[in-house]
């Protein structure tokens, strides 16, 4: 086994902020002190950078089928872009087929990522059906590591499930210990609206946002939390887009209901502006829920400053414009949901909440890192720097700057043709980023493929070794 110094950093953790070298010895953290006097195989001078946990993506979709494609990183391109932008472990989302077992999907995926992922991934379950014969099976998958699920009020026809399912569902995860991840939005009514639209000829990417209106995200997050509360099983809203959601959550969260949201990178630096842009341009940003008007943003932040949401993953789901995205031109009905971002969101956060001094340092390690790691059972293994935990980590130089874009080699490696965040400016890159003790990447050039593995998450609540 290989040792690592890192010397002369500033260790950044949720919690902590100081200055000491670090020894990584094998796959874990071994050491932490001031001027270690220790021989290692390979020392880095980390001075004026600072040594942060690795990042913790916990909503990723690659190599996944849907809207009539698929999306266009596979674990082989995906793992590889995000830890160029300093994430090392996410969570994939594998999908249970309706009247299927959720072990044949849980095969499929550990399939697509086995021997190729580069960083190390954990999967939550999709469930599309869930009939009470079947409910044994989500015990047996939190045996296995997988200690949440997604369900989806939204795309009926494809992944939606009714109120009982979800009830259902609910449930069981609550028995078992686990955790229930929840696209909240009424699809139900949404599809109404959108078939009005189409019937008026309102086709372009643009009604994708204006047939998706804030209240029916707002109406899911009741529901969903409603559902939970009875069911007795604590709640995490993924991808909250919009102030309208976001009151739901804080109104549950007083009468101290279990739940958590997380928002993303998209609904924070970008706005519904951008399906207005010229001809078809605007199908780069068509996901769910869509882009909000531009003061959600505002009021997202400041959840994130008060905690009422408590994470920040992508929702990484890239298809490129051509081929894909094209499916849907002259009908944005067609067009595939989702967008990257993969690649991106450690440094727009610390441009964010650091640089835009919105938030603390230690306050962005925790929402791009540790609190993943907290609330998806893999805590103290992942989402910190401490002897004994994987040594996961980055370094980070805070004052580089660079400009996203699909053309800069140091910005963009995800398997797309475009950058959903083309010409912003960031201050703040990842340089060197460790998986498991292993440099995979050094200033912008890849140095180990493959090794990634798959972490056997713990139930909530308990630790993870
Ligand atoms: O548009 C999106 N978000 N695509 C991925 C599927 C989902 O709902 O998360
Ligand atoms: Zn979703
Ligand atoms: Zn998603």
């Amino acid at each position: 086994m290989s040792t690592l110094l890192i010397k002369n950093g500033r260790i950044v953790t949720a919690t902590d902020d100081y200055y000491a070298d670090l020894l990584v010895d094998g796959e874990t953290v071994a050491m932490i002190g001031k001027a270690l006097s220790v021989q290692a195989d390979e020392v880095i001078d980390a001075t004026d950078r600072l040594v942060v946990p690795g990042g913790i993506d916990a909503h990723t979709h690659l190599d996944m089928p849907f809207g009539g494609t698929v999306s266009a990183d596979d674990f082989e391109t995906g793992t590889k872009a995000a830890a160029f932008g300093g994430t090392t472990t996410i969570i994939d989302f594998a999908i249970q087929t309706k009247g299927e077992s959720c072990f044949k999907g849980l095969d499929t995926w550990h399939q697509k990522a086995e021997g190729k992922a580069t960083i190390d991934y954990g999967f939550h379950m999709i469930i599309t059906d869930m009939p009470v014969e079947r409910l044994p099976e989500m015990s047996k998958l939190a045996d296995e590591g997988v200690t949440s699920y997604k369900l989806f009020m939204a795309y009926p026809g494809v992944l939606y499930v009714d109120d009982g399912t979800l009830y259902r569902a609910f449930r069981q995860a609550g028995q078992d210990g686990t955790r229930i991840c929840m696209h909240a939005e009424n699809g139900i009514v949404i599809d109404e609206i959108i078939r009005e639209a189409a019937a008026d000829g309102k086709l372009e990417p643009r009604y994708h946002a204006l047939t998706r209106p804030t209240r029916m995200e707002a109406e899911g997050v009741h529901r969903a939390v409603a559902i939970a509360e009875v069911a007795e099983v604590p709640l995490y809203i993924v991808h909250l887009s919009s102030a309208d959601a976001l009151k739901e959550v804080k109104r549950a969260r007083m009468r101290g209901v279990d739940v958590t949201a997380e928002t993303c990178p998209q609904y924070l630096f970008l706005d519904q502006s951008y399906y207005f842009k010229e001809g078809f341009e605007g199908a780069k940003w068509v996901m769910t829920p869509a882009l909000r008007e531009k003061w959600n943003q505002d009021v997202l932040w400041k959840g994130l400053e008060f905690g009422h949401l408590c994470n920040v993953a992508t929702d990484h789901c890239p298809f490129c414009m051509k081929e894909q995205k094209e499916l849907g031109l002259g009908d944005f009905r067609k067009i595939p949901n989702g967008a990257p971002g993969v690649e991106n969101r450690l440094s727009l956060m610390y441009h964010g909440c650091v640089v835009e001094q919105r938030m603390s340092l230690n306050r962005w390690v925790e929402l791009t890192s540790t609190a993943a790691a907290k609330t998806f059972g893999m805590f103290p293994k992942k989402g910190t720097i401490a002897v004994g935990s994987d040594a996961d980590i980055v370094i980070f130089n805070p004052n580089r700057r660079e400009t996203i874009s699909v053309d800069n080699p140091f910005t963009h490696h995800m398997n797309v043709d475009y950058s959903a965040y083309e010409g912003f400016e960031v201050q703040g890159w990842s340089e060197v980023v460790l998986s498991r003790g292993r440099v995979v990447c050094r200033d912008g050039k890849l140095e180990t493929e493959g090794g990634g593995q798959f972490v056997r998450r713990a139930r909530v609540g308990e630790l993870l070794r």
